[in-house]
């Protein structure tokens, strides 16, 4: 067996109303000048509001940017970095889903040490040091990014989203209050909590798998497969709410202990071209690609059977596996995810760039559990269209 490790995010304080601990958070960190990164719909939710007058309460000057765009490309972070700069923050608070605090994350680091974001994404250039401390609070249950070592950014002219990875990025403070995402719609809460499911799948089937992974991984889909149904159709349930944030952050924690694989390399060039949210092109894929990963994967995909909650013990392996992929149909069904790329018109004429924008995501694509070749990319994506 390989070594291992577990890289963590710093103190992590969760449980309906644990926001009111941002003030115990910040003074650990040393910090009298806070930067708070969100986006419009976050704060026009009105969610910015009780961090910001507890701060503010505690006596810490708040500077706000709510310009984090869906998915940001290099430009805007350079914009939003330009922004923050004035306000010379000791600490970046990121408030949102993955992008806002993707950007906190990066931005924390572009703001202590005089290196350029695109020398970064090339790989021209590497994160030398840690950035200003960081405190994260995510308002969607999904990405997980507040525990893990990425900041995933777009491109354009490549059309294609670039994962920056370091340790440094690494964040000091983490707080999952499931009041906060009570409003998050339906719609939403399918995509980003299918996200945070990949996630798990993922890195529980991964090459990179360990049993820090496995343990994190099952719990993951054992909290979502029981509770994204109940977030869904009842968004107040704080129960399945506080599942969901959890779930999300152990499929975080995944992330940074074991890796993602496929199902996030064939959604990259779904999201760099066609724009296509992650969530969504992550869950519509999920099921097409573990259906090609269960052979020689038939006891790992058991045991994901038995932590969704199938009944799969008179099962063989075989057959717990096959349960399991219907079992992620059905889930795609009653979260009115849709079932293929159809709606976005990709054509045949597509398929050839497709498959070489996901054949470049070697980084994923290498730690699959079975090898998958442009061949087999190209049977999967012809599923789809
Ligand atoms: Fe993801």
């Amino acid at each position: 067996m390989n070594t291992y490790a577990l890289l963590n995010a710093g103190r992590i304080i969760a449980g309906p109303g644990s926001i009111e601990s941002i003030n115990d958070v910040v003074a650990d960190l040393g910090a009298s000048k806070v930067l708070i990164i969100t986006d419009k719909g976050v704060a026009g939710a009105g969610l910015i509001a009780k961090p910001q007058s507890l701060l503010e309460a505690a006596g810490v000057d708040v500077a706000v940017i709510d310009t984090t765009p869906p998915e940001p490309d290099v430009n805007q972070v350079n914009a939003i970095l330009d922004a923050a700069r004035p306000h010379a923050p000791q600490l970046v608070v990121g408030i949102g889903g993955g992008s806002a605090m993707d950007v906190a994350k990066i931005v924390a680091v572009l703001l202590k040490h005089d290196v350029a974001l695109r020398d970064l994404l090339s790989g021209k250039a590497k994160i030398v040091a840690r950035g200003l401390p960081t405190l994260m609070v995510p308002t969607t249950s999904g990405t997980g990014s507040e525990t893990t070592p990425n900041s995933i950014i777009l491109v354009p002219e490549d059309e294609l989203k670039v994962g920056i990875v370091s340790p440094k990025l690494m964040p000091d403070g983490v707080i999952l209050d499931p009041e906060l995402t009570v409003g998050l719609p339906p719609a939403i809460t399918a995509s980003t909590g299918m996200d945070a499911l990949c996630h798990a799948i993922e890195c529980y089937t991964s090459k990179k798998g360990n049993p820090f992974s496995e343990m994190l991984a099952l719990k993951a889909i054992s909290l979502i497969a029981h509770s994204i149904r109940t977030a869904f159709n009842d968004g107040k349930n704080l129960e399945a709410r506080h599942d969901m944030l959890l779930g999300a952050m152990y499929g975080g924690m995944c992330i940074a202990t074991s890796s993602t694989t496929a199902v996030h390399a064939l959604a990259y060039p779904l999201g760099g071209k066609y724009r296509i949210a992650h969530g969504i092109s992550n869950a519509i894929l999920l099921p097409f690609v573990m259906r090609f990963n269960i052979v020689g994967n038939e006891a790992k995909f058991r045991d994901i059977a038995q932590a969704m909650g199938l009944d799969v013990a008179a099962k063989t392996p075989q057959e717990a596996s096959v349960a399991m992929i219907e079992a992620l149909f059905a889930l795609n069904r009653d979260l009115q995810i849709p079932a293929d790329l159809k709606r976005w018109n990709i054509t045949d004429a597509d398929l050839d760039t497709l498959v070489e924008g996901a054949a470049k995501v070697t980084r994923l694509l290498d730690n699959n559990p079975r090898p998958m070749g442009k061949a087999d990319i190209r049977a999967i994506y012809t599923q789809l269209i």
